[in-house]
């Protein structure tokens, strides 16, 4: 399995995280820039996923919620169109519910885009709420508690 690391965001690896973000959200599906990176971004923890030939092919962040510090919250999940279906999603969910353990959330959410729902159910997230939009894009909340989170990594991560 391709194996994700965490990054500072403000280094060479953290530029070229936003420059990710910017082919996958920004030029593939049409999110505007000052939508794409925003003031959460400095005080994230934030993951990459290195090949050797293509250097960084996915991104991803956790943070704490800002009105409740005890729900994670995953975002800004994006592979390198060139590397997708080779597991590059899944490394960085292990990499961030890794550290959503180590920081004893209760639970994490996270608004999917409707079309990824069946990426985020193999880490045992459950959707939540209606479908809503969100730049365009059609989006549902999903949630999975620590216990789920935990099951995942102990069970299910290794397959
Ligand atoms: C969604 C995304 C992050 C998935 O990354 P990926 O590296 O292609 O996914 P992986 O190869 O790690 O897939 C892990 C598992 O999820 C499944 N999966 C991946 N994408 C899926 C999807 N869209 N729907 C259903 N299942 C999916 C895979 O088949 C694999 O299942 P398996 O373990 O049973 O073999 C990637 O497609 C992407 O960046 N898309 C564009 C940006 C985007 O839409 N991000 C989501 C924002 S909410």
């Amino acid at each position: 399995m391709v194996s994700a690391r965490h990054i500072e965001w403000d280094s060479p690896d953290g530029d070229e995280a936003r420059k990710l973000r910017i082919r996958v959200f920004v030029d593939e599906q049409k999110v505007p820039i000052e939508e794409e990176i925003d003031d959460i971004d400095p005080i994230a923890f934030h993951v990459v996923a290195i090949d050797t030939e293509l250097g960084v092919v996915g991104t991803g962040r956790l943070f704490d919620q800002p009105e409740e510090p005890t729900i994670g919250r995953i975002g800004r999940m994006a592979v390198d169109a060139r590397a997708r279906g080779r597991n590059v999603g899944a490394a960085l969910m292990k990499a961030l519910i890794t550290e959503s353990i180590r920081r004893s959330h209760v639970k994490v959410m996270l608004d999917s885009q409707t079309h990824a729902i069946g990426f985020y159910s193999k880490f045992g997230f459950q959707v939540c709420g209606e479908e809503h939009m969100d730049c365009n894009i059609p989006h549902k909340m999903m949630e999975a508690t620590r216990f789920q989170l935990r099951q995942w990594l102990e069970l299910g991560s290794e397959r």
